[in-house]
């Protein structure tokens, strides 16, 4: 039998495995009891910060369904942010110190070591702890993460007064982006070089709002900017997961992107990206996130769907099209994990 580092760093390969791989996308957090009890305690950035509590929280969804085959680091896109001179507060929404465009001639070169290790401390600590199961780093990438930025927080519906600021600021929202972008290269490296991390995940959340020329424009530069830095200073060659939400009209696009894997979100059609690019990428997904609020039963039909849409050639991780949300009901991730393993 496999492990599941094993299924997971086989399944980005696009090699067999003994079954299909699953990890959810913000498994560690609010729908879970146990981390809500931690949550009572301790802030956001403490969860992050504090290794013992990072460590513990990442490894919370491991140890309560047992079939789910990587641990992805508890942080946040947002982490980089106070090194380059802003804090960021979580709870109820996020809030973020206002940003101005001339900001950006005062930031310090970000090095993740010195200014935000905490991802990757976290990551080396589990391995030394847990050899089976694949340990996953992370960033947001740089349109999304400035998003958030420029909008000082969760912000308006859509970012829409935000994506205003960008087209009518092109330049300026243009080093915004490739500066940001060399920090999230080097944060992610750090998962990798500091951290071990046997795979790591890039997320778009945003990109869908973006039409393709748009995208293009602005957000495709500081991606490829932020992928070259992640590979030329990891020592490894690392699989690279890509993830857009709504970003269907953006696909081809990403396809040429420096990645490995495509998680889809629940409106993608995964039959036929796996039939016309299954050759080229692996792909994750895509069970929709909400089928984990209603009854078991129709969770598991749908997480059959998922898998029959797959097929059987091999670079397919099972996962959800987007986060799990607070509502999300345990025996519907149980029932869902019996069908993908075949319990
Ligand atoms: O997947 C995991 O289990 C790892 C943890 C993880 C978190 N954030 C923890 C977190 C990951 C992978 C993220 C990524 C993230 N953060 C994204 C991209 C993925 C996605 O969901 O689209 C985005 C857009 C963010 C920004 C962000 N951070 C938002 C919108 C929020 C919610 C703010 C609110 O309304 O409270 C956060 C906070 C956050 N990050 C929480 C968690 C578990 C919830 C806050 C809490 O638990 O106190």
């Amino acid at each position: 039998m496999m492990n599941g580092k094993q299924r997971i760093v086989s399944a980005l390969n696009r090699e067999p495995v003994d079954r299909t791989p699953v990890w959810f996308m913000r498994q560690a957090g609010r729908h879970l009891p146990e981390y809500r009890a931690l949550a009572a305690e301790h802030s956001f950035w403490e969860r992050c910060k504090d290794i013992d509590l990072c460590t513990t929280i990442t490894m919370q969804p491991i140890h309560r369904y047992k079939s789910i085959d990587a641990a992805i680091i508890f942080s946040d896109i947002l982490t980089p942010l106070p090194a380059l001179g802003y804090d960021v507060e979580y709870g109820g929404g996020i809030r973020i110190d206002p940003f101005a465009f001339d900001d950006v001639d005062d930031w310090t070169t970000f090095s993740a070591r010195k200014h935000a290790p905490w991802a990757a401390d976290g990551l080396r600590a589990i391995g030394e702890e847990h050899q089976d199961i694949a340990r996953l780093g992370f960033v947001g990438c740089p349109w999304t993460t400035s998003m958030y930025l420029m909008a000082g927080g969760t912000g308006d519906k859509e970012f829409q007064q935000t994506r205003a600021t960008v087209y009518s600021n092109q330049e300026q929202s243009m080093r915004v982006l490739l500066t940001v972008a060399e920090a999230i290269g080097d944060l992610l490296a750090d998962q990798v070089n500091h951290g071990g991390a046997d795979a790591v995940q890039m997320f778009d959340t945003w990109a869908g709002l973006l039409n393709e020329s748009d995208y293009r424009r602005f957000a495709k530069p500081a991606t490829e900017r932020a992928i070259e830095v992640f590979r030329n200073k990891a020592n490894r060659q690392i699989p690279l997961i890509h993830y857009a939400k709504g970003s269907s009209h953006l696909h081809e696009e990403i396809r040429s992107l420096d990645i490995d894997a495509i998680s889809l979100d629940w409106r993608d059609d995964l039959k036929t990206n796996r039939t016309l690019y299954g050759d080229a990428f692996a792909f994750q997904g895509n069970l929709d996130p909400s089928r984990m609020h209603g009854s078991p039963q129709a969770a598991q039909a749908a997480a059959r769907r998922v898998l029959n849409d797959a097929g059987d050639k091999p670079g397919h991780i099972f996962n959800l099209g987007h986060g799990f949300a607070p509502g999300a009901q345990i025996d519907c991730v149980e029932a869902v994990l019996r069908t993908v393993t075949g319990e």
